[in-house]
């Protein structure tokens, strides 16, 4: 199907419609890190300060990025380093900006080798909920009459089982595999039609039933309660960084999706949707994990075990505790996989354009390459957890495959990613192409170019400086 009034001579492969952009970038927005990561990051850092400070850069800073990124994407109407370099050169400048973008694609390939780990870990909760399921009927709590100890210790048994962290890896990527390598309009529109639809209706179901049956009050003072000497350098770097893995910037994914979008579109519209849509549902999953791990009186301490082991040992104590986790995995499962397909397509359209391979080959190169990467982050938790090859940078001490491929992407190569695309907008492009891109116009054009130029640089480079240097220097 032709890109919607795609101005190319051949029809290439686009979204079909206005909302099927919207829903595949709402897809790729909404995923493991609004309702893993988010809560997670949310409770290691204090709560309250993170939460408050994490909705101001995706105002101030997301938003306009977002729409940057998508404006190279549509204008260039190619993979992300292509498009960069098309824009650099109409106006004029060196074409080696496309470097920016072929950082980006190498963060979305990094990123995609973790992401399906994860993604491979709520394949074995969906199997662990099914199991109880069928084991204990629908109307009692989960796991009846097992200590809490017995559920807690599922994934570190799961960690421990290499061979099974590597099949769930394959197992997810695969699926990831499939639908990248049918192309955008069957492949990833596709998953975003169906399954984007079915992840809210299920999402608002369990929200409310959270609300109702869990500590809501308590959930709701913990996480917007601000207490300004919370908010420390290194919260501020990990809300920053939380914000771009969220809204998929900083690693050329929007710019991918961005190609594929028709001229009729209004883009900043577009990106406010898409940035409203994936805050809503950040804050929504925290009001839907955190009441129910404090009804069972947990400690909201984040971390990667919150919803792996917080949340399936407060299902337990709840009326369908069984029937409710299982559609919780699920529902994650859906917002995952529309989040991978943007993950991999970003690094298969940068192959396919440049290796001038198929769109299947392209995808099961990248594919491949991301699954080797992965088995390392894998087995990181628990087999190769002495292997800490970065071990040496203060940034990376004591860390394993997979929290290196993490930092390395939220912490570095996203906000790098985004000065770079936020300069290349501000000062680089040509101001007539970049307006004639934006759909904004007035008083509102005027801010967005302020906090692109000005703003956005800035704040990344300070925040940069008091997140990352502290670590580097090992204070
Ligand atoms: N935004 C996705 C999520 O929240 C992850 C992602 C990051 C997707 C970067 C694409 C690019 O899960």
């Amino acid at each position: 199907m032709a890109a919607t009034g795609s101005s190319g001579a051949k029809a290439r492969d686009g979204w079909s419609s206005r909302s099927a952009f919207i829903l595949a970038a709402v897809g790729s927005a909404v995923g493991l890190g609004n309702m893993w990561r988010f809560p997670a990051e949310a409770g290691a850092n204090g709560g309250g300060a993170f939460v408050l400070f994490y909705i101001f850069c995706v105002a101030l800073i997301g938003l306009p990025i977002l729409l940057s990124e998508t404006l190279i994407g549509r204008h260039g109407q190619s993979s992300a380093p292509e498009s960069v370099r098309r824009i650099a050169k109409e106006s004029g400048k060196s074409s080696h900006w496309d470097t920016l973008a072929s950082f980006g694609v190498l963060g979305a390939f990094l990123v995609l080798s973790f992401y399906c780990v994860v993604g491979g870990w709520v394949l074995y909760y969906i199997g662990v909920f099914a199991q109880d399921l069928f084991s204990t009927g629908v109307t009692g709590g989960a796991f009846e009459g097992r200590p809490a100890g017995d559920i807690e210790a599922l994934l570190p048994s799961l960690f421990g089982n290499g061979g099974l962290m590597v099949g769930l890896h394959i197992a997810f990527i695969a699926i990831t595999f499939y639908f990248v390598s049918r192309g955008v309009s069957s492949g990833i529109e596709w998953v975003a039609t169906w399954l984007m639809p079915a992840f809210f209706v299920l999402f608002l179901l369990i929200t409310i039933y959270g609300a109702f049956t869990g500590a809501f009050s308590e959930a709701l003072s913990y996480l917007f309660t601000f207490d300004a000497s919370k908010l420390t350098g290194a919260v501020m770097l990990a809300a920053v960084g939380q914000a771009f893995f969220s809204l998929s910037l900083g690693v050329a994914g929007m710019m991918t999706y961005g190609a594929y979008v028709g001229r009729d579109v209004n883009l900043a519209g577009t990106s406010g949707i898409i940035a409203g849509a994936d805050t809503a549902v950040a804050l929504l999953a925290g009001l839907c994990i955190f009441p129910i791990v404090f009804a069972a009186g947990l400690e909201p301490n984040g971390g990667p075990g919150l919803m792996f082991q917080s949340l399936p040992i407060g299902f337990q104590s709840m009326p369908f505790g069984s029937v409710v986790g299982l559609l919780f995995f699920v529902m994650v499962f859906f917002a995952a996989l529309t989040s991978s397909v943007s993950l991999m397509e970003a690094p298969t359209a940068w192959l396919k354009d440049k290796a001038k391979v198929t769109r299947p080959m392209a995808t099961l190169i990248v594919t491949v390459a991301a699954l080797l990467l992965g088995i390392l982050a894998a087995l990181s938790f628990n087999d190769l957890s002495d292997f800490q090859p970065f071990g040496f940078i203060p940034l990376f001490e004591g860390q394993g495959m997979f929290d290196v491929l993490d930092t390395v992407t939220s912490k570095v190569l996203m906000p790098i990613g985004a000065i770079m695309t936020a300069l290349f907008v501000g000062w680089v492009a040509e101001r007539r192409l970049i307006d004639s891109e934006n759909g904004l116009s007035g008083g509102l054009e005027k801010v967005w170019l302020f906090l692109v130029r000005w703003l956005c640089p800035l704040a990344l480079i300070t925040i940069l400086i008091v997140g990352i240097f502290p670590s580097i220097l090992g204070e």
